[in-house]
């Protein structure tokens, strides 16, 4: 993508944002992180920590690429070679933990086709919404190459669309439709309000009891806030490169912060009440979405539509976000071998990818006995890597953002003289990120070690 200007560039950068932050991790992971983790309490610290945590990292990633105009690789390797030090290692952690979750978030997109596909058959079979209660994840979990398959047919359409390049507009399409899903999504929501569970879940939800909080819960929370925002990755980095140094982007990244916690809240909201009102057994688990959704939906009128449409949403939303992965992996790769085309490097991260998919595709089958304290290898590979490594990855920004720029520069960044409170937005920021964020991250990961020997 060309550096753009103006408002032209300000409506990229929302697509772009927007497009890679709302996806499965709003949808999907987020609810069942509440449920682990107690409700109330680690939702409130959730909020928090998104809006000072995750948006002084989201500012200065967006930053570091902005400045240098290039993605995490070179930038990293600028900062090794200036400061003698083996910086660039931070770089390929950040591309590491992209390739690896790419690989099982095509996994979990998989399991959003193959509900989508469900519903469409249901549709041909009878118009009767009640056939989508027999949809489960069992049958699904049990059935790796069929998630092996769905994962790269997934991948595959990814693949397809970052080789054309971003200028066809796929994004635009897709995250145009994010209003039609989100009001999807208030439809379904009045109705799940509606039901008699609400009071409970209410009180679960916005009741902050601290005692359920436990020694993990600020890891979890910081790791699904770096997750949803697309921390520590590079994306934000890449995003960052795209943009000219005259354009001022902490704002801009204010609202995708904003915008990603609300439909975060939302999802909650939607899915708890019918959670509540069935069984609660599946609350703290990786299926809730996919067990309780299509149960709920094949006792209302209309609940079919209602699934496929919901369905396709959410897999289009996924598929934004995965578009978002597989481009910071090929524009690192482009800006590292520059005699390598864009669609080959594509297609080359694309099959390297695929072959990481086996590992959580077969998690239920082949790697079945592999555990830790009870966890399949896909929740043990989920929670290594977004409560673990990626908060190193963020805490790797944060370092290269503070040796990469001078004070001057991040001033000139940052600082909008056409709003009055910039100035002291700019020195909260700086304190934020020079100490609040790296004390955040390893206290996190102390109580985590801890609570692992507990
Ligand atoms: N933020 C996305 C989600 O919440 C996941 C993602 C991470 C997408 C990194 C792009 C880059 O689903």
């Amino acid at each position: 993508m060309s550096k753009k200007s103006s408002w032209r560039s300000r409506l990229s950068f929302y697509l772009l944002a927007i497009g890679s932050a709302c996806g499965l991790g709003n949808l999907w992971r987020f609810p069942y992180i509440v449920g682990e983790n107690g409700g109330g309490a680690f939702i409130l610290m959730y909020v928090f920590i998104a809006l000072t945590v995750g948006l002084t990292l989201l500012i200065a990633e967006l930053m570091l690429g902005q400045y240098f105009g290039a993605s995490i690789l070179v930038v990293s390797k600028r900062v090794a070679s200036q400061q003698k030090k083996p910086y660039h290692l931070f770089g390929w952690l950040s591309l590491c933990i992209t390739a690896v979750t790419l690989a099982y978030y095509s996994v979990i997109s998989g399991w959003v086709l193959h509900y989508l596909v469900q519903f469409l058959m249901t549709a041909f079979h009878s118009l009767d919404s009640s056939g989508v209660a027999q949809i489960s994840m069992g049958s699904l979990y049990q059935n790796s190459w069929l998630q092996f398959l769905l994962a790269s047919v997934h991948l595959l359409i990814s693949v397809v669309i970052v080789v054309k390049g971003f200028s066809d507009g796929v994004e635009r399409w897709i995250t145009s439709l994010l209003p039609l899903f989100g009001l999807l999504v208030i439809i379904l929501l009045v109705k799940s309000l509606s039901l008699d569970s609400t009071p409970d879940v209410l009180r679960f939800l916005f009741y902050p009891d601290f005692s359920k909080l436990t020694w993990a819960s600020l890891g979890h929370a910081i790791g699904h806030v770096f997750f949803t925002l697309s921390l520590g990755f590079g994306t934000m980095v890449t995003f960052g490169s795209y943009f000219k140094t005259d354009e001022h982007l902490p704002g801009m990244g204010f609202r995708v912060a904003v915008v990603d916690t609300v439909i975060s809240l939302l999802a909650v909201l939607l899915i708890f009440p019918i959670a509540f009102s069935s069984s609660k057994e599946t609350l703290t688990d990786p299926s809730l979405l996919f067990e309780v959704l299509p149960q709920f939906l094949s006792k209302e009128k209309s609940g079919m539509f209602f699934g496929l449409v919901f369905f396709f949403c959410l897999w289009l939303a996924a598929l934004n976000a995965s578009i978002g992965l597989l481009e910071t992996i090929t524009a690192n790769l482009v800006e590292k071998r520059p005699d390598l085309k864009r669609s080959r490097s594509a297609w080359i991260s694309g099959f390297a990818i695929l072959f990481i998919t086996v590992f959580p595709a077969f998690s239920g089958t082949l790697f079945k006995n592999v555990k830790l304290k009870g966890h399949g290898l896909i929740e043990v590979l989920d929670s290594f890597l977004i409560n673990g490594f990626l908060p190193i990855a963020g805490l790797g920004m944060v370092i290269i953002s503070l040796l990469a720029l001078s004070e001057i520069d991040r001033k000139k960044l940052f600082i909008n003289e056409n709003s009055p409170t910039s100035h002291s937005m700019y020195s909260h920021w700086k304190f934020s990120l020079k100490w609040v964020v790296p004390s955040a991250i390893i206290l996190g990961i102390a109580l985590q070690v801890i609570s692992f020997f507990l």
